[in-house]
């Protein structure tokens, strides 16, 4: 590949250029290495590399056919192979014909939003009311992974702008959860949100009962039909399970799990802070798809955000990437990206399944700053591995005190600093190396447009890795097998001698001696 053979050995004749050298030779590379994308600034001045990267990296984008994959995205081809279907993600926040197998499924999106929009607003409102015939004041979403990180962390974000009823999350089947997440609540007063695209997941069927043995048990049987409601892309499997069909709201099986808050997953965002901020995130998100699908390679920030991952990843050997927000409501950003890139990237085959000679998806982890330097940042400064991180800085204040606002900024800009730079000592246990790369992503506001723009930034920085890695990022076949091997133990869990592998019978073994002391 002679784009890749131009980077390696670009990379041999940068390696003896540290990034505090780098600034040294130019100090112009803050403004040549920032780029603007739907209101967000994004700093790649302190990665290790320079302006001729980045043209190298966006000539590897094209050799890579990554503008032909990008057209393919949103014209609705068959970009999920293995499945045999598009991703209609970005279709969710634009309003351009798209037609699929000769049906206009903007129609049927359009359709969707509509009703999820009469409903958030009539929850809001009052108009929908529960069994008792209160408003509601409370919603318990229940849903996992996909079906959760990504409204989870848009509600959290948002908080600041949330009128609506207060949502809580319940996700793990460990029933603790459940326990913690109503406590508290009146059932007459709480709505319950179902969310699965599938509707198949055991963990959030299992959470879906207790909490209709919940509200039974309080209202009746008939306040199932005021107090459950479902975004599913099965609407049979949810019919079947009880629900009428005014509390089912549909999205299409070409809506990826982890790309699918902007459908009726979204449902407890709309009902949090209301249909208007929800479009707000979707025309964020559409600003950023507009970018992402018409500005060239070289200062196109969701592909440049994938391209140089792949230029950490591949070319400097880094395994490890740290996702950094200074904002406390972005705590869970963290987990929203680790699933959305692992869970995308995290393959050892190509889209043609075979197996691929080079690295895919780094570890991806981190956690909100400040608190994160009192914990894991040691590590990243000293570590015996490098981390590429990712920071996130909101430049207007959040809160109500400015002053803390001031703070915040100064340990965001001095953490990446001192990532870069590093400290000599004549101790060796002070010295910190530096030379470690960031990129930092800053918004200009904690906002529903701005988050919808980050947002889409991150979906499309993980299809541009896939585009270059070679894999297909919509499927996610590697969660199977643990499932299936589940339903296997569980009747041995629950007594019965079924066949075992002999190491999870020992365990079983020592946890049964354990649960009976
Ligand atoms: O097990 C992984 C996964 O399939 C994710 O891709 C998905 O987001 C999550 O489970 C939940 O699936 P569902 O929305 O079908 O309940």
């Amino acid at each position: 590949m002679p784009a890749w053979q131009a980077l390696v050995a670009h990379r041999d004749a940068l390696a003896s250029t540290s990034l505090a050298q780098m600034w040294e030779g130019d100090a112009e590379r803050g403004a040549a290495l920032t780029f603007p994308c739907a209101g967000l600034a994004v700093d790649f001045s302190k990665q290790r590399i320079t302006a001729e990267t980045l043209t190298l990296l966006a000539a590897l984008g094209r050799e890579c056919g990554l503008p032909e994959a990008v057209e393919h995205l949103f014209s609705g081809s068959e970009v999920n192979a293995s499945e045999h279907r598009p991703a209609l993600h970005t279709a969710l926040r634009g309003d351009e014909l798209l037609t699929v197998d000769g049906v206009d499924v903007r129609e049927e999106m359009a359709r969707n939003h509509e009703r999820m929009r009469i409903f958030a607003e009539a929850v809001r409102e009052g108009h929908w009311k529960s069994a008792t015939g209160a408003r509601f004041t409370h919603a318990l979403a229940i849903g996992i992974g996909g079906s959760s990180l990504g409204p989870r962390l848009a509600i959290e974000a948002l908080a600041g702008e949330a009128d609506g009823p207060e949502v809580r999350f319940v996700s793990n089947v460990d029933a603790a959860e459940f326990d913690d997440a109503i406590r508290g609540l009146d059932p007459a007063t709480t709505l319950v949100v179902m969310a699965s695209k599938t509707f198949a997941t055991q963990e959030t069927l299992a959470n879906s009962i207790s909490a209709r043995e919940w509200i039974v048990s309080a209202l009746g049987e008939a306040a199932v039909a005021k107090h459950m409601i479902a975004g599913t892309a099965n609407t049979r499997a949810a019919a079947e399970w009880g629900l009428p069909e005014c509390n089912v709201f549909p999205f299409g099986e070409w809506i990826g799990g982890r790309y699918s808050l902007w459908s009726s997953v979204g449902l407890p965002i709309a009902i949090a802070i209301g249909m208007a901020r929800f479009e707000q995130l979707l025309a964020g998100a559409h600003a950023a798809d507009l970018h992402f699908r018409s500005d060239p390679l070289e200062r196109n920030v969701p592909a440049l955000l994938g391209l140089v991952s792949v230029w950490n990843r591949n070319a400097l050997g880094i395994a490890s990437h740290a996702v950094l927000p200074y904002a406390s409501r972005l705590e869970s950003f963290p987990a929203y990206v680790q699933q959305l890139e692992m869970e995308s990237n995290g393959k050892r085959v190509s889209a043609l399944g075979e197996v691929l000679g080079h690295a895919t998806s780094p570890v991806v982890w981190g956690g909100v700053g400040t608190p994160g330097q009192h914990a894991f940042h040691q590590w990243l400064h000293q570590g015996s591995d490098v981390a590429a991180c990712d920071f996130v800085v909101v430049a207007q204040p959040m809160g109500t005190n400015a002053a803390h606002h001031e703070i915040l900024l100064a340990h965001a800009c001095a953490q990446s600093e001192a990532l870069m730079n590093g400290m000599d000592s004549p101790e060796p246990h002070r010295v910190c190396p530096g030379n470690r790369p960031s990129t930092t992503i800053v918004m200009p506001r904690l906002d529903a447009f701005h988050l919808g723009a980050l947002l889409a930034s991150c979906e499309h920085k993980t299809f541009t890795e896939a585009a270059i890695w070679g894999v297909n990022p919509f499927d996610q076949f590697g969660v199977e097998l643990g499932k299936k091997i589940a339903d296997r133990v569980l009747p041995a869990v629950r007594g019965a001698d079924v066949a075992l592998h002999p190491a999870t019978r020992h365990l079983l073994g020592v946890v049964r001696r354990l649960g009976s002391e």
